[in-house]
């Protein structure tokens, strides 16, 4: 896959622009790892299921640049590709959702550039997830980068129901059947029904446990 490299921008080549991407990511990973450490040990809870952490392939970039209509310039991926580096981060509840993104967005020394909340406002697809687009620094040995990273949070059943529908828009290369599209929508409903009541499930068992600790100091 070819990527043709173009002056001014101080990257300058395809391999130097991935090694750079890969640090923010690892950055990122880590910040959210921290994080994720952090509140275990303050609330005795982990807010994270799991991290996906993913680098676009240059094939992936060169058809996303085509559909967007700009030439496969390094300077064009840069400027305009912003999920070069992607992360999904998975929790088990939605309200770990704003719980993670409050605590990335405090970060010093990230910067957020977009949110779409798809988890207020669906897509008609039926998608439900919160994205952030956010650039870290990266410290090179002559110079600091701001680099984009893409950040996805979203429930397990969130995620379970995207793979599943990215799998089926795939395969029907975003065509699908009318009665496959709704059924999606169906279960995109019930997945946030599920996750509406595990939360509720959720807050009873803490309000019982505390209760109980409560009984157990006295
Ligand atoms: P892309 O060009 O696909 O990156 O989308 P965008 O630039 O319009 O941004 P958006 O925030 O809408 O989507 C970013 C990413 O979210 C996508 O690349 C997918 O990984 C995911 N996504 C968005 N919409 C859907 C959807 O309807 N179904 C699934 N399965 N994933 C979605
Ligand atoms: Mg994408």
């Amino acid at each position: 896959m070819e990527l043709k490299a173009t002056s001014g921008e101080g990257i300058d080549s395809w391999r130097e622009v991935i090694l750079i991407y890969n640090a923010a990511l690892k950055q990122v990973q880590t910040k959210i790892e921290i994080l994720n450490d952090e509140f275990q040990h303050v609330h005795r809870y982990n807010p994270i299921e799991h991290i996906k952490a993913r680098i676009k392939t240059a094939e992936s970039i060169v058809k996303k640049l085509k559909r967007q209509g700009y030439e496969s310039t390094i300077d064009n991926m840069v400027k305009y590709i912003n999920d070069i580096a992607g992360i999904r981060v998975i929790c088990s509840f939605t309200s770990d959702i704003e719980r993670i993104a409050s605590m990335i967005e405090k970060q010093r020394d990230i910067r957020v550039l977009a949110v779409k909340d798809y988890l207020t406002f669906p897509k008609a697809s039926g998608y439900k997830s919160y994205h952030m687009i956010v650039t870290v620094p990266v410290y090179l040995s002559d110079r600091i980068v701001d680099t984009k990273v893409e950040i996805q949070i979203r429930t397990v059943a969130m995620d379970f129901w995207a793979s599943v529908e990215h799998k089926i828009h795939y395969k029907f290369e975003g065509d699908a059947p009318e009665h496959i599209r709704n059924e999606l929508v169906e279960c995109a409903r019930m997945v946030s029904d599920l996750d509406a009541r595990m939360l509720q499930l959720n807050n009873e068992i803490l309000a019982i446990i505390q209760e109980r600790e409560k009984k157990d100091e006295t």
